[in-house]
């Protein structure tokens, strides 16, 4: 079967159906539980960038805990979602919503989002959307955005079902990309927490990992 074509009319369709398998109402509780009490846990301060944050739960998380930050998508859908669960920031929260393709370099630019700007950015289920194809160029896209000195905190499903979206990734071959492109690992393994999925058990093969750009 043709791959799909994965642009923005694709993915509003998946939000309009309700094909949005990977919805889990809430952040993503490895996630969730690593940033509110592991010591390792970057701290605001800061900038952070969620690309392809969806219903933007991890980044209303972040903003409550105190970050400034920009959830990033390329559907409208996604993003008229996130606005209708988590508002549209207020005086307390710094919480921005900014619809562009992640690998548009202009549209980053005309929305704040030049190089080196961002502190950190928080990965979930945003790789495993995009075609594999493109994963070298989503990692030079996040390595230019960040600062140096800045964060990758990211959860990674890696499964080696066929096919996709959600597409796998070997664990090894994830972190040996990260590497080559001069980011250091400072955390990478199975996570812990990971949320029950629509099958009852917990969703499997998560892995939790936490990068930074040399300084
Ligand atoms: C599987 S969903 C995950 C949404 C959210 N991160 C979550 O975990 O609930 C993938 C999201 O990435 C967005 N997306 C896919 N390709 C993108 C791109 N090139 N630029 C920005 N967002 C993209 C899709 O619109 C979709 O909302």
């Amino acid at each position: 079967m043709a791959e799909p074509l994965l642009d923005a009319a694709w993915w509003d369709q998946r939000y309009r159906d309700g094909g949005d398998g990977w919805e889990l109402g809430e952040p993503a509780p490895p996630l969730r539980h690593f940033l509110e009490s592991d010591r390792q846990a970057p701290q605001p301060p800061g900038r952070v960038l969620v690309p392809g944050c969806g219903r933007g739960h991890e980044a209303a998380l972040l903003a409550r805990l105190g970050f400034a930050v920009v959830g990033l998508d390329l559907s409208a859908a996604a993003l008229r979602e996130a606005r209708r669960c988590h508002g549209d920031g207020s005086t307390q929260l710094q919480l921005q919503w900014l619809q562009a393709d992640l690998f548009d370099r202009q549209a980053l630019q005309a929305g704040g989002l030049g190089a080196a700007c961002c502190d950190g950015v928080l990965e979930h289920t945003c790789f495993c959307a995009i075609d594999p194809g493109l994963r070298e160029a989503y990692i030079a896209q996040i390595v230019q955005l960040l600062r140096p000195g800045g964060w990758l905190l990211g959860l990674f499903w890696c499964h080696n079902r066929p096919a996709g979206p959600p597409y796998g990734s070997d664990p090894d071959q994830l972190a040996a990309a990260f590497t080559r492109a001069g980011l250091q690992a400072e955390l990478w393994r199975p996570a812990q927490h990971s949320a029950i999925g629509r099958d009852g058990r917990p969703r499997e093969q998560e892995w939790l990992g936490l990068w930074r750009r040399p300084a």
